[in-house]
């Protein structure tokens, strides 16, 4: 795992909430996607530090459960919700043994999925534990873009990347996979989902103010990837 997410969870948690790419770009697509939450049980994957599962909160969502790798990041969203939220670690690459089947309204998971290998077998688990007529939301890296640190140049082939990112104001090595639009496609309609949204976000004008370079850039340049799929 990332020191990103670990040594440097706090830093991490106070830069998101004001930054262009997560603040301003990520979550409010992501909110337009996840759209009315009152009452319905979610399970947060990658919850980080719980900037969604306060937002969930404050929408008075029903049930919450957030998962994370990260005990800095399970520690930050258990001191910021208490037992307002079930939230506990887990490297969901080894499915969600302690989540029952059917049971969740949605599975939301922002910016985590290509920290996994095997798409394929996530897919499958979050299809067992959604309830029929669940949504399966997310927001990945956008293919197109993470095409640019490929090292074979061979966009249909899977690739694990590393690179150094100064989300927190220092160079922190985060380790990622690049895959193909069709290999996330096929993850999902493969198990049981169809696709019933996909976008690739529309960042906010206030970000023009912030930073003018990166604010033309996202306006121009696909960079993340955000779909609602649906259990059926
Ligand atoms: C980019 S952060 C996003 C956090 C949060 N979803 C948000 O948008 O604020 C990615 C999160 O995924 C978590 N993560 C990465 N790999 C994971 C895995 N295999 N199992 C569970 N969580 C993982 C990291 O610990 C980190 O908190």
């Amino acid at each position: 795992m990332s020191e990103l997410y670990s040594k440097h969870a706090i830093k991490y948690d106070d830069v998101i909430q004001s930054n262009i790419y997560n603040a301003m770009y990520d979550f409010p697509t992501m909110k337009k996607l996840i759209g009315d939450i009152k009452g319905k049980d979610i399970i947060d994957l990658g919850c980080g530090s719980g900037v969604y599962a306060h937002y969930f909160v404050e929408q008075q969502a029903g049930q919450l459960t957030c998962i994370d790798y990260s005990v800095d990041m399970i520690q930050l969203v258990k001191a910021k919700l208490g037992d307002r939220v079930n939230a506990y670690t887990q490297n969901v690459a080894e499915g969600l043994p302690k989540v029952m089947t059917q049971s969740a309204d949605l599975v939301v998971s922002a910016l985590m999925i290509h920290y996994l290998k095997d798409l394929d077998a996530l897919c499958a688990e979050i299809h067992r534990v959604l309830k029929q007529g669940g949504a399966f939301i997310f927001s990945t890296h956008h293919p197109f873009a993470d095409l640019e640190c490929s090292i074979s140049g061979n966009y249909f082939e899977r690739e694990f990347i590393q690179e150094m990112w100064d989300t927190v104001g220092e160079p922190v090595e985060v380790a990622f996979y690049r895959r193909s639009l069709t290999e996330i496609t096929n993850a999902l309609t493969n198990n049981g989902f169809v696709i019933s949204a996909l976008n690739e976000g529309e960042v906010r004008l206030e970000a023009k103010s912030i930073c003018e370079k990166t604010y033309q850039y996202l306006m121009t340049h696909p960079n993340f990837l955000f779909i609602r799929a649906m259990k059926v």
